[in-house]
């Protein structure tokens, strides 16, 4: 994971939306399980993820599987809190407070002795960057977390932290987690080029398959059972199902035909083969999507210079840089 030691796998498990809200205990069992029989060795979670319930179901699986603590990791990330419109001041955000607060409860409802990554959700605007890396330092010493990051940050705020890190001497952030699929490229391929280039920051990227649209099954329409179609969530479908991006998303889906492999295969390799990607956290609430996205691994050398080529020219997502 960037410049760490840790030993992260290419394609990795998260639970929003999917824990408790779409799924339960034996679907997650099942999931879960067919992760980590493939090899997936991290899984991802938040505080904010079901208002808290979708760590507390991960952590029982996790406690049923008994597998051995050493042979995965897992995650979990503050700033929203977990009591929605209840949340109180000091129940969210990035301080001190909070930060260390959030720890010991995700602690508990996961029953682990300590994350090995914990991300701050957002930037906060209202908490010094010294107090928030002072206290991601200060967890690490206690050994409740072994690894920090940040999620959605801009790259002068990941700088931000480096700067403050170095200057006192403590452990700055190792890890950033944004979104990035073939419609959302910017902060990979473009905003955080000089942050990959000089601290060396590891990504675990969300939404490889842009909540689904990227898989094709909102080609013809909205599915009954999907994502787009629970409650609450017009915002998102907004956001993703609009003509440009769903011609965009039948054309690829004609291509990935033509190459013999599922458009999710290809969306997701697509993902990984760029080399600052450490892991792509992939969502599922079915059996047949997992193994259909872990068969991203079989469609990763179909990814030829040519094929590149092609999958720039339907989809038009480059992002512009210099020309120098
Ligand atoms: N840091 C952050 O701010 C942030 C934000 C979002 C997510 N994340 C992390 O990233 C993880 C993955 O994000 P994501 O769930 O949005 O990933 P995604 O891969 O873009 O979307 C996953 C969803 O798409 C549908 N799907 C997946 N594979 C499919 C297939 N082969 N065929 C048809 N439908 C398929 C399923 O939803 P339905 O079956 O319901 O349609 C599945 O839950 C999350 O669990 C979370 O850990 C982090």
């Amino acid at each position: 994971m960037g410049k760490s030691g840790l030993q992260l796998s290419v394609l990795s498990f998260g639970s929003w939306v999917s824990f408790h809200k779409q799924i339960d205990d034996s679907v997650a069992d099942e999931l879960m399980g067919i992760a980590y029989d493939n090899g997936i060795n991290f899984f991802d979670n938040a505080e904010v993820y079901a208002l808290g319930e979708s760590e507390k179901m991960m952590g029982r699986v996790l406690k049923n599987k008994n597998w051995d603590r050493t042979s995965y990791t897992i995650s979990s990330k503050a700033f929203w809190g977990w009591r929605g419109k209840e949340n109180k001041p000091n129940q969210l955000g990035l301080s001190r407070k909070h930060l260390v607060e959030a720890c010991n409860e995700a602690l508990q409802r996961l029953q682990v002795d300590y994350l090995d990554i914990y991300f701050c959700h957002r930037p906060d605007k209202n908490t010094p960057i010294e107090e928030v890396v002072w206290t991601m330092h200060h967890l690490i010493q206690q050994g409740k977390i072994l690894y920090w990051g940040t999620s959605e940050w801009s790259g002068v705020e990941i700088m931000e932290a480096h700067r403050v890190a170095h200057q006192y001497n403590l452990i700055g952030p190792s890890v950033e987690q944004p979104q990035y699929n073939l419609l959302e490229r910017d902060k990979i391929e473009n905003e955080f080029l000089m942050v990959f280039n000089t601290v060396g920051m590891g990504t675990t990227i969300w939404s490889p398959l842009a909540s689904g649209l990227l898989s094709g099954k909102y080609n013809d329409g909205i599915p009954e059972d999907s994502r787009f179609a629970l409650q609450g969530f017009d915002w998102l479908k907004d956001r993703w199902v609009v003509d440009d991006k769903l011609n965009k998303v039948r054309r690829l889906t004609a291509f990935a035909n033509e190459l013999g492999i599922s458009v999710a295969s290809l969306s997701i390799a697509w993902t990984i083969k760029n080399p600052n990607v450490t892991t792509a956290i992939l969502g599922a609430t079915k059996k047949e999507q997992l193994t259909e996205n872990l068969n991203a691994l079989d469609a990763l050398p179909k990814l030829t210079p040519e094929v590149m080529q092609k999958i720039e020219d339907i989809m038009e997502t480059k992002p512009k840089l210099p020309e120098y």
